[in-house]
């Protein structure tokens, strides 16, 4: 018997089949193997048992990435890779040159490559070139997959607007709109809650975010759907950075305050202007109708998870803020380092920030 996409709509188990009826595995190259998401892709994919490897060609290395497929011979690229900047975006205003090297003509190069070859690729981009404005305003509705992007105030954001709008051409591509990500680890310094526990003040503005660790194993998913086009990959929901950190006192630390400041004050503390957004869930949920509401995901993700260790969060807490007080300001790989030295995190899986301390 074979199954079509469309058999396959709204189940959350698929069984991928050859034309000729045989089932047949999956196979992933996954770009990223350095990276945040890619490196979680790799535990993630290693947990089911799947075929994978990581790829080692650059994103703009045409030949390289011909030889790897050859090689590899992969059903499905998994594309987590692409210039985010150290510390952070703001890198990219001044590395534009980088930037746009491996976020438009290296992304664009490896879809155009999968294209010729047959080969679906998810790729993992980003949600944040959306803004609210006057008709998508706070509370109001959110921005749709077929909308089209109305922020560009970062070169980052500039060049993920640019190349989504390029990639939806290719009919065998996925893109996921990744939203201020979330991991269980509260020490991991690239995790949105352990930045904003860290921040002397933070912004207080509902956004849309992607937890991780439940949103991830549907990317997979998506991929052996193959799903196409542009998907809002965040969990359904807004959610702003005081209800998080009212989460953070109520599991972890009765003792935790914070101060607001105005998006105004903020800019006074970054480069690049940053988004603020609300994504509409409809196209994920029809797809996983179990995913979880965003404030119900951190607390069974995040929130319950810790809470039974909060004293030991508490202290990698301390401890991680310590040492990165010692840091030059801006170094982040030396933060980077710091943090994952401290006792909670010594190993791979913790590294990626999946595990729970
Ligand atoms: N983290 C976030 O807050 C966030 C939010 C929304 C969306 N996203 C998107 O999700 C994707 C993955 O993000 P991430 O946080 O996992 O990124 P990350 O931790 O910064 O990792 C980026 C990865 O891309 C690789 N890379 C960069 N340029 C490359 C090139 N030209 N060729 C091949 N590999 C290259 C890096 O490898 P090397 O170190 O070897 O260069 C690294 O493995 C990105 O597209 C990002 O825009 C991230």
């Amino acid at each position: 018997m074979s199954v079509n996409s469309s058999q396959l709509h709204n189940s959350e188990t698929i069984v991928t089949m050859a034309s000729n009826g045989t089932a047949h595995e999956p196979v992933f190259l996954v770009f990223g193997r350095s990276g945040w998401i890619g490196g979680l892709l790799g535990e993630l994919l290693k947990q089911q048992g799947a075929r994978f490897e990581y790829a080692t060609s650059r994103l703009e290395d045409r030949a390289g990435i011909l030889a790897e497929i050859e090689r590899v011979k992969p059903t499905h690229v998994l594309n987590a890779a692409g210039m985010t900047g150290r510390p952070n975006v703001d890198w990219c205003e001044d590395h534009k040159v980088e930037t746009i090297r491996a976020n438009v003509i290296g992304c664009l190069n490896l879809a155009d490559v999968c294209t010729q070859q047959g080969i679906h690729m998810t790729y993992y981009g980003t949600g944040c070139i959306f803004h609210y404005d006057d008709e998508f305003k706070i509370g109001g509705k959110g921005f749709k997959e077929s909308d089209k992007p109305n922020f560009t105030g970062s070169y980052y954001s500039y060049t993920k607007a640019m190349v989504e709008s390029l990639l939806k051409e290719y009919p065998n591509v996925l893109t996921l709109r990744v939203r201020m990500p979330i991991v269980p680890s509260l020490t991991y310094p690239r995790n949105f809650i352990t930045k904003i526990i860290k921040y002397d003040k933070v912004v207080n503005i509902p956004n849309s975010m992607t937890v991780l660790t439940e949103l991830l194993p549907y990317s997979i998913e998506m991929a052996k759907r193959k799903l196409t086009g542009i998907m809002n990959f965040t969990n359904p929901g807004a959610i702003s950075h005081n209800e998080i950190l009212e989460l953070y006192k109520q599991y972890i630390d009765p003792e935790f305050t914070w101060q607001n400041f105005t998006i105004e004050e903020q800019a006074k503390v970054i480069v690049a202007p940053r988004s603020n957004n609300l994504l509409d869930t409809t196209r994920i949920e029809s797809e996983f109708p179990g995913i979880l509401p965003i404030k119900d995901s951190l607390v069974k993700y995040v929130f319950e998870p810790n809470a039974l260790q909060k004293e030991e969060v508490r202290a990698a807490q301390l401890a991680a803020k310590s040492r990165a007080t010692t840091c030059r300001p801006g170094n982040a790989t030396q933060m980077f380092t710091l943090a994952m030295r401290s006792a909670r995190v010594p190993c791979r899986e913790q590294l990626w920030g999946l595990a729970a301390l």
